[in-house]
């Protein structure tokens, strides 16, 4: 994109770097930008990119746009040494002067603030949510610095002699998140379906293993209809019977390394504590000589190594195998792969009481039944339901906006109880929400048309809604890093639920009908990008916006 800025003057401190997730263009990080700030704080610019962060908004006041923690740079100091940070925010502000970018520089509790010249900002904004469209946030210096990985995420593996329950519906939507989420931030994501097959014909194929009997099992079952919607692809369809005889090389290196044990039953085990401690024993081989579910997962994982050379391989399953991935990754260890570190569980809680009417248990068909005809029942109440063409799909998408929210809006090792009305409330923090809002926005756009959207006027966005919302724009960047980096849907969540009560508000108060041309253009303008990374958000999470609902 053209770049907005004014000629800063020459005396300024070219604080244009502040505006960090949304002047970048995509150039791999130049150390230069942050040089002049740098120098002048004299600190290091790699921590100042990390150590600035866009204020998040608050109801109450009017905030900062940006803020520089001292805190965090001081993180690496010792208590003894440390300075007071207060008296350290207000050396460094005293240090800075405005200039034509930067209008206002404060000191908060530990944070020097600045305010961003409102015109700039909101021009720089929109332009560049616009422009980079769904790439808007991730091209941003805070992930600049990181090198291109080849990831691999494990997710949904149900067994297929077995009904898929919620503990393995969840990993779906969790997994296919994560590998949105990676592979959007340009990393090389390489999916797999680990199918637990163990005891069914599937296992007595042994040699004759092929990948289309899992296919065609999988065609005719919701899972596949369920992978569809949700946009759920596997790269890798593998199974644990396929590592019946690579489970036998395990156990011979094993053996040849001095690690396997023969008990008086005749099972194999290593003991990972090295002194008999029970609970660091790890069976590995039954009696009759065949492996266990531990041994499948040990040749299953230098498989994949050997296959994909992965930099992180991220597990994903409930909390109760959270030991069986422990002693995995140990005994990877212990046999001499490095690479075990690598190698990453990502566990999560239980989901109680989801109870369809049909019935206690709660199966994927019975799921997906269950959403789609109480999505159909309350679209067909509400008045404001649009003429679909195809409602069922619609009901369908909407439910499972419903379902992954509630599933993502807390911490994911949390258990949590489920309820099918707090699901599906239009107007409280849900998937319904988000998807009524998405479909709001759009709707907008198609009635008034994009004949004002070549240009807008900054001077008509300045009212405090305007800019509550830019500033909260201004902020997607830094959710991404977070939920990337702990592997939380959470922080999207609750921005995206935010963005979208920004929106409800602005959409009472910002009318666009009676507005003379400019204001209404410009309002457009600032409803199209938050459709815009609305719509970003919600495709990472796994979620399908609707147009109308
Ligand atoms: N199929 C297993 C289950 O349903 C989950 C497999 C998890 N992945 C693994 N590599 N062990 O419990």
């Amino acid at each position: 994109m053209k770049t907005l800025f004014l000629p800063p003057p020459a005396s300024s401190l070219e604080l244009l770097e502040l505006l960090r997730p949304i002047c970048w263009e995509g150039r791999p990080c130049d150390p230069n930008r942050f040089l002049k700030l740098s120098r002048v704080l004299d600190l290091p610019p790699e921590k100042l990119i990390k150590s600035i962060s866009a204020v998040p908004i608050s109801r109450k006041e009017e905030v900062a746009d940006f803020q520089l923690c001292v805190d965090s740079l001081l993180e690496n100091n010792n208590d003894h040494s440390r300075p007071d940070v207060q008296v350290q925010a207000t050396r460094l502000a005293e240090k800075l002067k405005c200039d034509r970018v930067v209008s206002e520089i404060s000191t908060g509790r530990g944070t020097v603030n600045f305010k961003i010249n409102r015109e700039l900002l909101t021009k720089t904004v929109l332009q560049q949510v616009i422009n980079d469209g769904a790439k808007y946030g991730l091209k941003s210096e805070l992930f600049s610095g990181l090198p291109q990985k080849k990831i691999v995420v494990e997710f949904s593996s149900p067994n297929v002699a077995k009904k898929f329950h919620v503990g393995h519906l969840r990993s779906t939507i969790i997994g296919n998140f994560i590998a949105n989420l990676k592979e959007a931030l340009g990393h090389q994501v390489t999916r797999i379906n680990y199918l637990g097959d163990w005891g069914m014909q599937f296992g007595l194929l042994g040699t004759g293993f092929q990948l289309f009997g899992y296919e065609e099992k999988l065609q005719s079952n919701p899972l596949q209809h369920l992978f569809e919607r949700l946009g759920v692809h596997f790269d890798e369809y593998s199974g644990e019977s396929f590592y019946r005889e690579k489970s036998q090389e395990v156990l011979k290196l094993l053996d040849s390394k001095g690690l396997l044990q023969k008990t008086v039953k005749g099972t194999a085990i290593v003991d990972l504590s090295g002194n008999g401690d029970p609970s660091l024993i790890c069976t590995v081989m039954r009696g009759d000589g065949t492996s266990l579910y531990a041994t499948r997962d040990l040749a299953a994982a230098i498989d994949r190594m050997d296959k994909y050379n992965f930099d992180t391989m991220i597990y994903v399953t409930d909390k109760g195998q959270k030991k069986h991935f422990q002693q995995v990754f140990q005994m990877l260890q212990i046999m001499g792969y490095d690479w075990a570190e690598r190698c990453q569980h990502l566990p999560f809680g239980v989901v109680q009481g989801m109870k369809t009417r049909r019935g206690n248990v709660t199966f994927l068909e019975d799921v997906l039944n269950e959403i789609r005809s109480r999505m159909l029942q309350n679209m067909a109440s509400v008045k404001t339901t649009k003429e679909l063409e195809n409602p069922q799909q619609t009901a369908e998408r909407v439910g499972l906006a419903a379902l992954i929210i509630q599933d993502f809006k807390g911490l994911l090792l949390s258990d949590y109880q489920f309820s099918w009305d707090r699901v599906f409330q239009s107007r409280g923090d849900t998937g319904v929400f988000l998807q009524y809002t998405h479909a709001r926005l759009h709707s907008l756009e198609e009635t008034f048309g994009c004949g004002y959207l070549n240009d807008f006027n900054t001077a008509c966005l300045q009212d405090p809604q305007s800019i509550s919302i830019l500033q909260h724009l201004l902020r997607f960047d830094e959710v991404l890093c977070r939920s990337s980096q702990d592997l939380q849907p959470r922080h999207i969540v609750s921005y995206l639920l935010t963005l979208s009560h920004l929106a409800a508000m602005a959409h009472k108060t910002l009318l666009i009908k009676d507005s003379p041309p400019e204001v209404a253009g410009a309002r457009l303008h600032l409803f199209r990008a938050v459709r815009s990374v609305l719509a970003n958000g919600m495709k990472l999470l796994g979620i399908t916006p609707v147009c109308r609902m």
